[in-house]
């Protein structure tokens, strides 16, 4: 019988770490799913890169915080594809996508459904599907903000990642006797294609004086860290931060 590909679902893969994630992992041999919300061009363009390196991606839609489109988002990838082995819940709202007219209130709403709720409920469907993807991989991909003090406008997002860190301890444990290890991935400041227009030179600058290394991370330095929890297979409930020394610089 032919061997069922393994597959990797990575949310929010359409631009920057994720998108960079989905490439290591699919060098790999995974299947990967390149998920998105409202970008499906730049999806599509991930897909063709993954294919024109040799290997297997696909993409598809789905807001992570929509309950209802997540459960069909894991139905269909069982039906299709056999399941998911590693999930990595790594889309977030960009601070670019920040309305005039949004509150703080329906701010912080927008900010913890997608980098907290999407991951529990993606974290849910994973582990409904659990005793049948025995060695599964979980990683939820933080910041070094969930342990800093923050500017007050990045207050919700850093609130929603140290959240991050108790549902990964929460369901390494639970997950355990299945094989499966779920790990936090905290990255420092990323030099994605979006981060001048973010934070501008002169935030680069002044956020490089907090980082020992004076300079932000690559996608592929911080992706190492991916491949490394993928890879090891005793490691779980942990942090891995990949920062440059941003969190014990002055
Ligand atoms: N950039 C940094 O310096 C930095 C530092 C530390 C940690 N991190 C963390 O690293 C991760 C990646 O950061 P990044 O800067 O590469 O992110 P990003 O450029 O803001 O991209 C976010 C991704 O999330 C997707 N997304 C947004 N809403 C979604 C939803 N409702 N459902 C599904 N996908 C959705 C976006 O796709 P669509 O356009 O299709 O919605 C996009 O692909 C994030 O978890 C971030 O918090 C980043």
């Amino acid at each position: 019988m032919k061997e069922r590909k393994k597959v990797a679902l990575i949310t929010g893969a359409s631009q920057g770490l994720g998108a960079c994630m989905a490439k290591r992992i699919a060098e790999l041999g995974y299947l990967v799913i390149v998920n998105y919300a409202h970008s499906p061009e730049r999806a599509g363009q991930v897909v063709e890169q993954i294919h024109s390196a040799g290997n297997r991606a696909v993409a598809m839609k789905c807001d992570i915080s929509d309950e209802a489109a997540v459960k069909a988002l894991f139905a269909e990838l069982e039906e299709k594809f056999g399941g998911v082995d590693v999930l990595v819940n790594n889309a977030r709202v960009d601070p670019l996508s920040r309305r005039p007219e949004e509150t703080d209130g329906m701010w912080w709403d927008r900010v913890m459904a997608v980098g907290l709720r999407g991951a529990y409920l993606c974290s849910n469907e994973f582990t409904r599907y659990a005793d049948r993807h025995r060695n599964g991989r979980i990683v939820n991909v933080s910041s070094c903000r969930a342990h800093r003090p923050n500017e007050l406008e990045s207050i919700a997002y850093s609130t929603s990642k140290l959240a991050l860190h108790c549902l990964t301890r929460s369901y390494a444990a639970a997950l355990a006797r299945y094989g499966i290890t779920v790990n936090t991935l905290a990255p420092g400041m990323i030099a994605t294609e979006n981060m001048f227009k973010r934070i501008g030179r002169r935030g680069y600058e002044t956020e490089c004086g907090n980082i020992a290394l004076h300079r932000a991370g690559t996608c592929d330095e911080i992706a190492d860290g991916l491949i490394w929890a993928v890879e090891n297979g005793f490691m779980t409930g942990e942090t891995i931060n990949i920062n440059g020394g941003q969190t014990y610089a002055p």
